[in-house]
């Protein structure tokens, strides 16, 4: 779908080419408050049956909390406008804008037959929302309107501070399917110019870069630590860094020829399991620059990692036989798994059961993402726990997706500006979590 979709976007590229010939930067449009804040915060709510993440974006005039999907690699925030958008301060992009030259490589002009609304306004510029979890897209209007987030100190949230013309895309309602009731959207935190880091960071003129950190009551702070938990520890000093790689070729549902992908992918070289090496085809981990296969990517809608059959198999194998080492045996899968143990002479351990470690080497042996127990295991039943990795299938676009299990209680900084990773490695060990922030606002 997304090459067939790729080649009729490009055609009408030529219909949009007049659209980049201006490319005069947003950031004297957007008029922020008065007071200028380091960094911001929303919470994150994780979903117990959809197993997504969730965050409230405070949108609109009146303002109100629109509920949406976090997702990491998503291109911008969109949201429903066909129901229940009211708002004195939507904007539509007109067409030849600042506000449609940022959003770069938009699908040209559109007009709309019937009554205006937002979503349906004429002499307009379009995006292409998707919604990766149903893989769905739609073409959909450009607009701004008033986005209101919490500052911080690092330690607490502290004032609300307003961005007058957060661009979004007015999406249908029919983009939500697949979604939790109660959800209005997607917020996209890829590296695209509107992303919500880049306009965030734009509007207030703080760092291009934001830091995650999953769990049922997780945390994203936008701008530069610190990034305190509970008791008191900045997580932004103890990080670790890789570099952030970017694939050429887009791997969005839809997208023009040309574009890059804003996903954010990593440099695995290998894994190993207690030490021990899996083998793994090596073509399969770097990103080919001619079709964009390949590669490791970090991903938010995916609940647990995806890995390519082959690399699948040879890690299931290599983590039995360590497992068979620690008298750790096999027993019946239950799904989605493909590889469950009994919880028998499993130990107990600070961060999580006592199983073979997982490390991806990363830009040499000496830079390594280790991954214990607690996010390696999911607990099926009383006696069964699996190994919480999913096999993705022969020839699958990126061949390692790793999930939102693997990345629960680890904090990720993800700096846009000079494309790099930091990774804490497992919070547990340092006695906290990712709940660990203190949502009480200071007086
Ligand atoms: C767009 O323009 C057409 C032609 O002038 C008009 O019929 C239509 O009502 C307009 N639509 C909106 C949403 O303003
Ligand atoms: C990269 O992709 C192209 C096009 O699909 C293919 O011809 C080429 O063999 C690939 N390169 C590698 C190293 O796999
Ligand atoms: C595994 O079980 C065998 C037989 O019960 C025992 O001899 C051995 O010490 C156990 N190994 C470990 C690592 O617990
Ligand atoms: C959370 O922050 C508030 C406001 O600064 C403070 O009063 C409270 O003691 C903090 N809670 C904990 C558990 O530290």
């Amino acid at each position: 779908m997304a090459s067939s979709l790729g080649v009729r976007v490009q055609s009408l590229l030529v219909f949009s080419t007049f659209l980049f010939l201006s490319l005069s930067s947003l950031s004297n449009s957007q008029h922020t408050t008065s007071f200028r804040p380091k960094a911001l915060v929303l919470p994150i709510i994780k979903d117990a049956s959809a197993l997504q993440y969730l965050t409230h974006i405070n949108q609109r005039t009146p303002r109100v909390p629109v509920k949406v999907v976090v997702d990491l690699g998503g291109q911008y925030l969109w949201v429903d406008c066909e129901q229940g958008y009211a708002s004195s301060t939507y904007r539509p992009a007109r067409c030849g804008s600042a506000q449609c030259s940022l959003a770069m490589k938009t699908l040209g002009c559109g007009t709309c037959s019937s009554t205006p609304r937002p979503g349906c306004n004429n002499n307009t510029c379009n995006l292409f929302p998707d919604n990766p979890i149903n893989q769905g897209a739609a073409i959909a209007e450009v607009a701004s309107d008033v986005v209101s987030v919490q500052s911080t100190d690092g330690s607490n949230p502290g004032a609300s501070v307003t961005a007058k013309q957060f661009i979004f895309s007015c999406a249908p309602t029919s983009l939500l399917e697949g979604l939790e009731k109660g959800v209005k959207g997607m917020a996209g935190f890829g590296r695209s110019k509107i992303g919500l880091p880049s306009q965030f960071s734009t509007a207030f003129s703080f760092p291009r870069k934001f830091a995650m950190c999953l769990a049922s009551n997780g945390v994203i702070f936008f701008g530069d630590g610190p990034y305190v938990m509970q008791p008191g520890i900045d997580l932004s000093t103890s990080l670790e860094y890789t570099p952030l790689l970017i694939n050429p070729i887009s791997t969005a549902a839809a997208y023009v020829l040309g574009d890059a992908s804003v996903e954010y992918f990593i440099g695995v070289k290998s894994i190993k399991i207690n030490e021990k090496q899996v083998p793994v085809k090596k073509n399969l981990l770097s990103i080919n620059s001619t079709d964009g296969y390949g590669g490791t990517k970090i991903s938010t809608v995916n609940p647990y990692t995806v890995m390519e059959t082959s690399i699948y198999s040879a890690f299931v194998d290599v983590f039995t036989k360590e497992a068979k080492a620690l008298n750790i045996s096999r027993v019946a899968p239950v799904a989605p798994f493909g590889t469950c143990f009994s919880r028998k002479n499993v130990g107990t351990t600070r961060v999580g059961a006592a199983v073979p470690t997982i490390d991806l080497v990363l830009q040499n042996e000496k830079v390594i993402w280790r991954i214990f127990g607690a996010n390696s295991m999911v607990q099926v039943k009383d006696d069964v726990l699996c190994l919480g990795f999913v096999d993705g299938g022969v020839n699958p676009r990126t061949s390692i997706v790793l999930g939102g299990h693997q990345l629960e209680d680890n904090l990720l900084q993800f700096d846009i500006a000079t494309s790099r990773l930091g990774f804490s490695s497992s919070l547990l060990f340092i006695q906290t979590t990712c709940s660990n922030f203190n949502f009480t606002t200071k007086p």
